[in-house]
Order: C-alpha cells, then structure tokens, then sequence
C-alpha cells in the first residue's frame, strides 16, 4: 500500500519537474541534435525509478525492494527461479535447500551477499558460484555440508560456514581468495590432522578467523601474519608452543577458552608483540603464562577455571616502574587453587584500577 503511494507520489513529481527546472532542462535539451518540442522529450529522460520494466519480477511468495530479495522462512526446496538480475543481496536462510545446482545463479553479476544459512544443503555444484563475479559475502553455516565449496569467488571477503560437517579443510580450498576478511569455520568436526598446514597462505588480508567448538588439537600452522583476531575457544589445544603463534605481528585479540591448555611456551607471548586480550580461562594451566611482565600492551588476561596453585610477585608486571605500555584493564583468576589471600597485592602494580581483577574464588561458596 505504503510503495504504490510512493510511486505514486514519485511519478507526480517526476512530471511536475520538468517545468519547474525549466533552466536546468533547457541546458540538457542543447546537447540534442533534434532539439525540436523539448517538453516531449522530457518524461522519458527523467527516469521513474531505476529501469523499471514492465512489470518487477519477483519469485513468488518472495519479496523484492531495492534490489533486496528475500526469500527467508518459506519451506522452499530448490533455489527460486525468475530472481532478478540486478539483485545485489538475496536472503534464503531457514529453508529446506538440499542442493545448490550449476545454473541456479545464473547471470546474477550485482549479487553482493548471498545468505543460506540454516538449511539442508549437502551438495553444490562446482560451477554453481561461477557467476557471481562480485560476491562479497557467503553465508552457508548451519547446513550439511561434508566439503567446502568449490570456485569460492575471488572476491568474497567474509565467509561463514559455521556448523556444518566439514572435516577437512585443504591446501586448495581458500587458494586464491586474496580478499577475505573475515573467516568462520566452526562447530564442525575438524581435527587438527584434517587442517592442512598450507591452507590459510592466500588469505593475504584476512584479519579475523573463527574455528572455534570443533576437535584440533593444536593451534593450525601457517596462519596469515594480517590476523587481528583469533578465536580458537572449545578446542582441544594442550599446549601452545613457541612457534603457533610466529609472525602473528598483528594479533591483538586470541581466544583459547574452554581448551585443554596445561603449557604455553616461554616465549610464544613476545612473537605477538600487539597483542591486547588473551583468554586461556578454562583450561589446564598450572602457572601464569610467562613473558606477561615483558609484553607491552596486553591489557585484559584470562585465567580463571585453571589449575594455577601460585601467582609470584613477578608474573604480571615488571620488576621496576612501569615499563608498560598499557595498564592491565582486566585480570580474572578465581577458581584457581591458589587462595586469593596468597597473592601479595604488590603483584598487581602495573593494573588500572582494583577492580579490574577478578580473584574472588570465595565468591563461589
Ligand atoms: C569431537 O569428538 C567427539 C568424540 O569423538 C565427538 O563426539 C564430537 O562430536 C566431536 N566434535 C565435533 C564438533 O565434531
Ligand atoms: C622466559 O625466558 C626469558 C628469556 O629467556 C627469561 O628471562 C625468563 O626468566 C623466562 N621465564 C620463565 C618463567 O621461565
């Protein structure tokens, strides 16, 4: 109702234009060589509305506004036919998709985004994305897929394929994809044998990857030195060495929560000078991490839910006055076995403010 109005409206003053702009439109009428009755000419070079054919095309039961094709929450099985050809974002999550065949995107150049999440699909056919020669964003988690998908477009800079039943992720299967920003993977049954060590290389500009609540084993090897942010929680990581984390200069935030963590290696902490947030809350670890008091920026430190019997004086922050570059914002260590009165408060000289650390494990009884 609200749209007819306002086509209504536009066409209205489309018309009325003309006569009110009359120097602006006597300017364009110049550049005609038949310049003859100009207000002829007028209501077919004023567009009504982007190049509106006859009658707007729209899958049935979908619905279509600027360029927007949404097709969510219909029960639908196969992707709909008749999707228009200027469509730049096409939404068909909660359906009931098993496949995704060779010519279902046909000729849609402008697609942007293309959303399947919570569906069934199993299978996509190698040439299904070949079209889509500007796709940026490719949502496909929550279905069932067993492969990532073959002929990723190059152009795609976020890609979520969360919760699906890939248990491999090949040298080959992000080769090329230069521009990838944003990385999901998780919730599938990864292990780290399943991850090849070569398979991040290309994501030359990727600076956020999730693999979280899957079974590595491991912190995956060759990852790309543009990460900012690493979110690997709900693993099974034992152990952090020295190398995982080699070359990750820009690393500033690394999620390790809810792993099996009992070492992290002398040493890892000074290969990711920037870092500003560690979680390790969660996991086994019997000490604080060393190198904290040499690291310059982190600020916010994760270590509840471990077994960490002793903090020393030492753990956190250097030895004279502040040699740090930023104040630690946040520090959690209860549910540790160390008594909270066992911790000397000089320990904590180089944090902001009291009441960013987190002892109290006599809160919980
Ligand atoms: C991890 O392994 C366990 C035991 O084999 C299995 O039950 C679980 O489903 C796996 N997790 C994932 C995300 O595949
Ligand atoms: C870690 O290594 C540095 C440099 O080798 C050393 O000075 C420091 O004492 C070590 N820390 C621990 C806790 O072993």
């Amino acid at each position: 109702m609200r749209s007819a109005c306002l086509t209504l409206l536009l066409v209205s003053i489309c018309w009325a234009l003309p006569f009110r702009q009359s120097g602006f439109l006597d300017f364009m009428m110049e550049d005609e060589s038949s310049s003859g009755d100009g207000p002829e000419l007028i209501p077919s070079k004023v567009p009504v509305g982007p190049e509106m054919p006859a009658g707007p095309v729209c899958p049935f039961r979908c619905q279509c506004h600027l360029r927007v094709v949404q097709c969510s929450d219909l029960g639908i099985k196969n992707i709909p036919e008749e999707i228009p050809s200027d469509t730049t974002l096409l939404d068909l999550q909660n359906n009931k998709i098993t496949e995704i065949k060779e010519n279902d995107f046909k000729g849609l150049k402008g697609l942007n985004t293309l959303i399947l999440v919570n569906n069934k699909i199993t299978v996509i056919h190698v040439k299904a994305f070949a079209p889509l020669v500007n796709l940026e964003r490719l949502y496909l988690s929550k279905n069932m897929l067993k492969d990532l998908p073959a002929n990723i477009p190059k152009t795609i800079q976020e890609l979520r394929v969360h919760e699906n039943q890939i248990s491999k992720i090949k040298k080959t299967s992000f080769t090329g994809l230069a521009n990838v920003i944003v990385m999901e993977l998780g919730s599938n049954p990864l292990t780290s044998s399943g991850v090849d060590a070569e398979a991040f290389k290309d994501l030359k500009r990727v600076s956020y990857i999730r693999i979280a609540d899957t079974n590595i084993t491991s912190i995956p090897k060759g990852l790309p030195t543009s990460l900012s942010e690493l979110h690997l929680d709900g693993n099974k990581i034992t152990k952090i060495t020295v190398n995982s984390l080699k070359g990750l200069k820009h690393l500033a935030k690394l999620g390790l929560s809810n792993n099996e963590v009992s070492v992290m290696e002398n040493g890892t902490l000074a290969n990711v000078p920037h870092l500003r947030e560690l979680h390790l809350d969660h996991n086994f670890l019997t000490t604080v991490p060393a190198g904290l008091p040499d690291h310059k920026y982190i600020q916010v430190i994760y270590l509840h839910s471990n077994k960490i019997a002793s903090v020393g004086t030492e753990d956190f922050c250097p030895p004279s006055y502040n040699t740090k570059k930023a104040m630690y914002s946040g520090i959690s260590l209860f549910s540790n076995p160390v008594s909270y009165w066992e911790i000397q408060p000089i320990t904590f000289r180089c944090v902001f403010d009291r009441s960013a650390i987190q002892l109290g494990n006599y809160r919980k009884k």
